[in-house]
């Protein structure tokens, strides 16, 4: 079965003053699919996520959302078409409650949509959104606990579920599982297949055991290019991949 792709990146460029970053970047992600981006650090997955995001200003090339071209949107056009991103550094806020923190996220999707009068018309089904989202990532029994006084791994499926209060077609999440213990790796890894289901996925992410189960395609970004993708045994396969990655990540 071959639909169009969701997302479709060609060509994609992007320099820092004399330093070329993304170099000529070729990705498709198709409809539904799981895809995962790997690469040595400093490859440009994050530069890569916030050009997708509207973030940063490509110097060159095209990205395609669902058949409209995004380049040059701001970050809130982007995830109003319906692509929502979370960022390798955790951006909750501490000092409120999950609940709060999940409501700010609701809210603001509302307010790109509906005028103030109507807002407040809504304000019951803004608290019912909370919910339902608290509930998809099963943090209901948390909703008063300060966000800051949760675990780190608990933060992370808080950032899950404000990231999906855009309920967006299109999911890029770099990194989600940085600095959790294995327990927490493979309890996320779930919460994510499962939250992200009918939607599709772009994850960063460096535990090969994590992307080569949730990934059911993978693409391999080196010093700015794409180099492979495939199904994951045809990435463990790749000579390329193993020589430019997968053995210096083994030193690491
Ligand atoms: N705003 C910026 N200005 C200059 N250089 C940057 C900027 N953002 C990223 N870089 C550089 O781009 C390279 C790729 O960074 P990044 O996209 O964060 O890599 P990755 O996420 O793959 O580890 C790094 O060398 C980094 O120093
Ligand atoms: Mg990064």
């Amino acid at each position: 079965m071959t639909t169009d792709p969701i997302l479709s990146i060609r060509g994609l460029r992007k320099s820092f003053g004399a330093a070329e970053i993304i170099r000529g970047i070729d990705l498709e992600l198709r409809a539904g699919e799981r895809h995962a981006l790997i690469g040595p650090n400093g490859a440009g997955k994050s530069t890569l996520f916030h050009l997708i995001s509207g973030n940063l200003l490509p110097s060159a090339g095209e990205i395609v959302l669902d058949g409209e071209h995004i380049e040059g949107w701001t970050p809130e056009r982007v995830n109003r078409r319906g692509l929502a991103r979370s960022f390798q550094i955790t951006n909750i806020f501490p000092k409120l409650s999950v609940f709060e923190n999940v409501r700010i996220a609701v809210m603001q999707r509302h307010r790109l949509e509906y005028n103030f009068w109507r807002r407040i018309e809504r304000m019951g089904s803004i608290r019912e959104a909370t919910e339902r989202l608290l509930e998809r990532v099963r943090l209901q029994h948390q909703a008063s606990t300060l966000a800051g006084e949760m675990t780190y791994s608990a933060q992370r499926s808080l950032e899950l579920a404000m990231t999906l209060a855009s309920d967006p077609q299109v999911v890029l999440l770099d990194e989600p599982m940085a600095g959790m213990s294995s327990e927490e790796t493979h309890y996320t890894a779930e919460l994510i297949r499962e939250v992200t289901a009918g939607r599709t996925l772009l994850l960063v992410e460096h535990d090969m055991d994590v992307v080569f189960s949730l990934g059911e395609r993978v693409s391999v970004l080196v010093y700015g290019q794409v180099i492979a993708t495939g199904t994951p045994d045809e990435i463990r396969r790749h000579q390329g991949v193993r020589e430019a990655y997968l053995g210096e990540e083994h030193e690491a």
